[in-house]
């Protein structure tokens, strides 16, 4: 009956009270869903989650952490304890309150700071790292801005994905002390904000095969790449764009040699530095490897 009354009815309860009152109306769901007037409740990332978010985004000491929808404020806190710097935004000010003290509590609060903001109207773009624990819906709302974020930067969600936009990792954890959903399971899905490699590429390599050209076509992480060296055709396989990070397979002849030839650099703007490993099934070498955007 209170699910007619909303979320100002639930907010009203004690703060125990009303996460009974969350994990009882939940009971039967999958995991968090929607109060009736489409917000997102309160519900806590049991701890051995909380752990795998931040290993699957391989959280370092340099990392500034971002978790929208902070409730009590331990995705920010464990972040600190492990070095990071964090801030976290909830809608609701009596939770934004109780993180403080909790930070206060662990003594991170110098590096885990709280504020009362809707998470809509939060700068994101000096996070490396967002953590979500929201609903489909808002996921799906918030993509456009993730994936203008900076290449690299880790988005990690508990339990729900983002839709079109695929994870570059998910794990599954059974967890039993999970307090929302009937199978106790959680899915921790990471994306890696992508660069933008689209278009039209060339390298000069006049020690091996002189004139290269790439082709790649994208979507989102996917690349789709074609391939020439001196204008025959090479064969592209285990192509991967992980943010700036940037590898594929070529094979085929070059100077009448059959060969594998494994491409890893790093993108910036219209240029990728990095290094390229031939092997021929005997012989292995590696080289440098340079390439320049000439379209988009
Ligand atoms: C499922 S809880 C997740 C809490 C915490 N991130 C965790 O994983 O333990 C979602 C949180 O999002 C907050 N929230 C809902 N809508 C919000 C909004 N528009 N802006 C900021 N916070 C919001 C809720 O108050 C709640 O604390």
């Amino acid at each position: 009956m209170f699910l007619d009354r909303g979320r100002s009815t639930v907010t009203n309860l004690l703060p125990d009270t009303r996460r009974l009152v969350v994990a009882l109306m939940l009971a039967q769901a999958g995991t968090v869903q929607a109060w009736d007037d489409g917000t997102v409740p309160f519900v806590v990332s049991p701890e051995e989650v909380v752990d795998r978010m931040l290993r699957i985004a391989e959280l370092r000491a340099e990392d500034y952490l971002l978790d929208l929808g902070s409730g009590d404020g331990r995705i920010v806190i464990e972040a600190a304890r492990r070095g990071a710097r964090g801030l976290g935004v909830d809608i609701d000010s009596s939770l934004v309150a109780r993180a403080r003290q909790n930070a206060a509590r662990a003594g991170v609060a110098d590096r885990a700071r709280f504020e009362t903001r809707d998470l809509f109207e939060t700068d994101l773009s000096p996070a490396s790292v967002i953590t979500l624990y929201l609903l489909p819906e808002v996921n799906l709302k918030l993509m456009p801005r993730l994936l203008a974020l900076k290449p690299g930067t880790r988005v990690v969600s508990h339990d729900w994905d983002m839709g079109s936009w695929l994870p570059d990792e998910t794990v599954e954890l059974r967890i039993a002390e999970k307090p929302v959903g009937a199978d106790l399971h959680s899915r921790i899905h990471l994306w890696v904000v992508p660069a933008d490699a689209r278009g039209s590429w060339t390298s000069e390599m006049p020690g091996y095969g002189g004139s290269w050209r790439f082709q790649i076509a994208q979507t989102l992480q996917v690349l789709d790449v074609s391939a020439q060296v001196a204008g025959i055709e090479m064969l592209v396989r285990g192509t991967r764009l992980r943010g700036s990070e940037i590898r594929m397979v070529l094979s085929g002849l070059v100077a009448g040699h059959a060969a594998h030839h494994l491409f890893r650099g790093v993108l910036r703007g219209d240029r990728i530095e990095g290094e390229l490993t031939i092997s021929d099934g005997e012989e292995r070498r590696t080289m440098s490897w340079q390439a320049t955007r000439t379209t988009k």
